[in-house]
């Protein structure tokens, strides 16, 4: 009894369940059945199949994919029914019972509301101007109620029907991009219809409610301070500079080499490179430091908004952020963050996808001579990779 793990069958489940319902949505856009919606196509019905149910429960999860599987039977034996006309009787039989015997999930768990813009996704690339851009927004409309660390107690939310929910748990993390855009937008109520969030869709334009979202997705890990994030979270988006090649896209390096971003001013030392990773260096006023000959300097970040950026992830104030790095894998999540003066171990890491930190993973398979903390760190990242789903995470 060896099979895959649990987890590997659910993600794949989860990724059908999510390219269905966008295939059909495409299909629907294409025939003109559906129009646009904040300028993507709109989803045209008023639920659609909850991801982040199937990945809680594994027994309808269970349900769903065998489901699908007696469909596909069902489909494939109908088509062959088509064509091999002696054996149509038998085939369409089988095709029936394939369908009788399916078991068919209860509809009222498998489907939840959905709103237009549910399948939508963030044009932003979770950009470090798209971040600096939603920390303002947030100051100005969001921090009377939810507070200006994102737990839900600004001076508003005493007096509110409804307590704000607190942004450093997982919320974020369960919901669809899509209807965090959704619920900003058109606000949200509770089930007698009173009003509970308000709507901001006549005070906030689409590019200032998606980047109050990239910022509300960094504020979240920055305030999960100890241990796991509760938001996995991809290395944020900004213009480096090597040597004196031209900028280039930090993205660029997502699905082939590791990322190290340092963080540096006037008084921090200068990390060693290191060919595991690339380092990046990100300075207060996006210019190389002074006290670096060119070439050891490897990549600056030149986007004037990136310090603040990783301050808001790193949960540091800007000024006490030097020295700071956070590490990401090579599929472009950011895995870990060090600390000035401390060397790496497991205990940095923030974003944890097989056993808690801490445990001891693997340690019958452990070789006799133990790495150092940055190898483990970097093996245990590449052994365990971030498993990602539209609408629920697997972390
Ligand atoms: C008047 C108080 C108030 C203000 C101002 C406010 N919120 Fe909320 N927000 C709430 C309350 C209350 C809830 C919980 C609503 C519920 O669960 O029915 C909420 C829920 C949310 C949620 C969770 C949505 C979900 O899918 O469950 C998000 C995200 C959010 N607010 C973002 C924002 C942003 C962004 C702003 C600023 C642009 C903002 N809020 C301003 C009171 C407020």
């Amino acid at each position: 009894m060896s099979g895959p793990p649990a987890q590997a069958w659910l993600n794949a489940l989860l990724v059908l369940v999510e390219q269905l319902q966008l295939g059909l949505l495409s299909l629907w856009h294409a025939l003109g059945l559906t129009g646009d919606s904040h300028g993507q196509p709109a989803w045209p019905w008023a639920r659609r199949m909850a991801a982040e149910t199937l990945l809680i429960d594994l027994g309808l999860a269970r349900q769903v994919g065998l489901t699908l599987c007696a469909v596909a039977v069902a489909v494939l034996a109908m088509a062959l029914a088509l064509a091999w006309r002696r054996r149509r009787g038998v085939l369409l039989a089988g095709a029936a019972l394939a369908l009788v015997a399916a078991p068919w999930p209860s509809a009222s768990l498998l489907f939840v509301p959905a709103a237009p813009t549910s399948f939508h996704a963030s044009p932003t690339r979770f950009a470090v101007d798209s971040i600096a851009h939603g920390a303002r927004v947030y100051a100005q409309h969001c921090t009377s109620c939810h507070g200006t660390d994102g737990r839900g107690e600004g001076p508003l939310a005493a007096s509110l029907a409804v307590w704000p929910p607190t942004l450093a748990g997982p919320l974020l993390a369960r919901r669809a991009d899509g209807e965090l855009f959704w619920h900003v937008l058109a606000g949200m109520r509770d089930r007698q219809g009173r009003s509970t969030m308000p709507a901001f869709g006549d005070r906030l334009g689409e590019r200032e409610v998606w980047a109050v979202i990239d910022y509300m997705k960094a504020l979240s890990a920055g305030s999960g301070a100890e241990g796991n994030w509760p938001v996995p979270l991809r290395l944020p988006e900004m213009a480096i500079r090597c040597a004196d090649a031209a900028p280039l896209a930090l993205s660029q390096w997502r699905g082939d080499q590791r990322v190290r971003l340092v963080t540096v001013d006037g008084t921090t030392p200068l990390p060693f490179e290191d060919p595991r990773f690339l380092t990046v260096l990100v300075t207060p006023d996006g210019q190389p430091p002074a006290q670096v000959p060119r070439f050891r300097a490897g990549c600056t970040a030149i986007a004037s908004h990136a310090w603040q950026a990783v301050a808001a992830i790193a949960g540091q104030a800007p000024s006490r952020l030097a020295g700071t790095q956070l590490l990401a894998d090579r599929a472009g999540w950011l895995r870990a963050r060090g600390t000035p003066g401390r060397p790496w171990s497991d205990a940095n890491l923030v974003c944890v996808s097989g056993p808690a930190a801490g445990t001891p993973a693997a340690s019958s398979s452990a070789p006799s001579s133990v790495p150092d903390g940055l190898t483990a760190l970097l093996l245990r990242m590449d052994a365990e990779p971030v498993r990602f789903v539209k609408g629920g995470f697997v972390h």
